[in-house]
């Protein structure tokens, strides 16, 4: 696999390596497409809501390393609401780009760091706790659900989900990874489908296969 020099540098030698003696949010995500995790650790200033201190641990690969340094050499330094733009496919292009089966690496980062401010924002009451509302999660759990008929195990432990992803507006997104001439392609789809429209809160559902 063919990785950019900036992505070696950043595996060999990470930026911000290491879990914060004082931290005001943390949070720890796992990828539904590899089964790995990743923690990031915030220091807030309450006052000016910069990130003024930013550290990681990476059970991932080299990509998701690369990524995790590099997004938090990105948010250091800026106002929570800068570092929540922050988007996987800046940091990707930040690290001159990714092999394309890597990039569900740099979601799991951006995801966390996203998971991070959003918990220090909720335990600070700049927003409310999202539990009960949907949420990445519910659609995770619902995928869990799902058989892929071929084997009889569910999607998420087969790692069939390369993506999941909800946004504000009820709109959500699923990338599958399924072979082509499966002849489950449209029955998986469907399925997926069914599941996902009767959770509360979903307005559109994008399915890529
Ligand atoms: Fe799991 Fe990259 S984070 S393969």
């Amino acid at each position: 696999m063919q990785y950019s020099q900036k992505v070696l540098d950043h595996f060999m030698k990470p930026h911000n390596l290491g879990k914060l003696d004082t931290s005001n949010a943390e949070a720890t995500e796992g990828s539904p497409a590899c089964g790995d995790q990743v923690s990031i650790w915030l220091n807030v200033n309450e006052d000016t809501q910069v990130i003024e201190d930013i550290g990681f641990l990476s059970y991932g690969c080299a990509s998701n390393i690369a990524t995790a340094s590099i997004i938090t050499d990105m948010a250091k330094g800026k106002t929570i609401a800068e570092a929540k733009a922050i988007s996987w496919k800046e940091a990707a292009e930040e690290l001159d780009g990714l092999p394309p089966v890597k990039m569900h690496c740099s979601v799991l980062a951006v995801d966390t760091l996203r998971k991070a401010i959003k918990n220090y924002e909720i335990a600070h009451h700049l927003i409310e706790s999202d539990k009960g509302s949907l949420n990445k999660e519910m659609i995770l759990a619902e995928l869990a659900k799902i058989l892929y008929p071929k084997v009889g195990e569910d999607l998420i432990s087969l790692k069939m989900v390369k993506y999941a992803s909800v946004n504000e507006d009820g709109l959500v997104t699923i990338d599958v990874e399924i072979p082509k001439f499966d002849q489950y392609r449209e029955n998986v789809a469907d399925e997926i489908r069914e599941h996902i429209e009767k959770l509360p809160g979903v307005k559109k559902v994008t399915i890529n296969l």
